[in-house]
């Protein structure tokens, strides 16, 4: 067999491990008493930044313990240590943003997410060993407990580069949609719901959400950015659609972010009425992007 393909099978069978289930619903009833949804979350999950935090984080500890991996090779030892510890200290805020990522996720991504997590614990497990060792003056020790972790942390990472690449976690799950260019469209001036009332039609193949705000119809991706849930079925609260999965609150006047855990704005698009219909198109250039999955 060769590699990627059993490398392939391994994260295969870790999908569809049911077994993971209950280890991982136990650890997220923890983690949610520390990660409160609010404040926390949404810091942790980049909501002020635009942009998942996660990703940011992670390459300061994998870079302070490479580096410190060149820094043995060459017999600097104060220097490999200083940069496991620099590593140690900054796996810290990463481990709790992944974990507040890891909250919104369900099914298969949870199973690869407890998988990824667990072998990152190792690796900061092996280098927390490393660093104790080398500040005894067992520099061996550090040494080989560095590369235990380092073996962990690309497992981890492998994990990791699935949740996101194969599996979308942290993905703004409108990236690939498509809007039209041209007016198009969406419904009977008739048919428009009433104020703050929440319906979903097709406009070329893609589901958006319209309503209706002070009299003006507001037309806006109808998958949430964050996760991927319809937000016809949610509710509208001052002023904004609020995500019947996580709470996430979306401006229905810019589709900015208002509350997380999202950290992407929801896509508004243009409208105007037309002979009794209400027609739309895209509001920008985000959709000069090819379409992969549809809609
Ligand atoms: S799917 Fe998570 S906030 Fe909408």
């Amino acid at each position: 067999m060769r590699t990627p393909r059993l490398l392939e099978s391994l994260v295969d069978r870790i999908e569809g491990n049911a077994a993971l289930d209950a280890p991982a619903s136990a650890l997220s009833g923890v983690l949610r008493k520390v990660i409160r949804p609010g404040a926390v979350e949404d810091t942790l999950s980049g909501t002020p930044i635009g942009h998942p935090l996660h990703p940011l984080l992670v390459a300061v500890p994998i870079g302070a313990w490479s580096s410190s991996l060149l820094l043995d090779a060459v017999g600097d030892e104060e220097g490999a240590r200083r940069l496991v510890g620099l590593g140690l200290v900054s796996a810290l805020p990463t481990a709790a943003s992944g974990a507040s990522d890891w909250l919104s996720t369900e099914g298969a991504e949870k199973r690869v997410g407890l998988v990824h997590a667990l072998f990152n614990y190792g690796a900061i497990g092996m280098y927390a060993a490393s660093w104790f060792a080398r500040r005894a003056g067992r520099r061996g020790t550090g040494i080989g407990c560095s590369l235990a972790g380092a073996s962990l942390l690309s497992a981890g990472g492998y994990l990791g580069g699935h949740l996101a690449y194969a599996q979308g976690v942290g993905v703004d799950t409108t990236a690939f949609q498509q809007y039209p260019a041209d007016w198009t469209d969406a419904l009977a001036v008739d048919d428009l719901p009433g104020e703050d009332a929440l319906t979903s039609v097709q406009v070329a193949g893609v589901p958006v959400l319209v309503t209706v705000r002070a009299g003006r119809p507001v037309v806006m991706a109808d998958r949430c950015t964050h996760r991927g849930a319809p937000l016809h079925e949610g509710s509208v609260v001052d002023g904004c659609v609020v995500c019947p999965w996580h709470d996430s609150a979306f401006s229905l006047d810019d589709g900015s972010v208002q509350s997380g855990p999202a950290n992407r704005p929801q896509p508004l698009l243009e409208t105007r009425l037309h002979e009794g219909r209400l027609q739309v198109r895209r509001a920008d250039e985000r959709s000069l992007r090819t379409n992969p999955t549809g809609t």
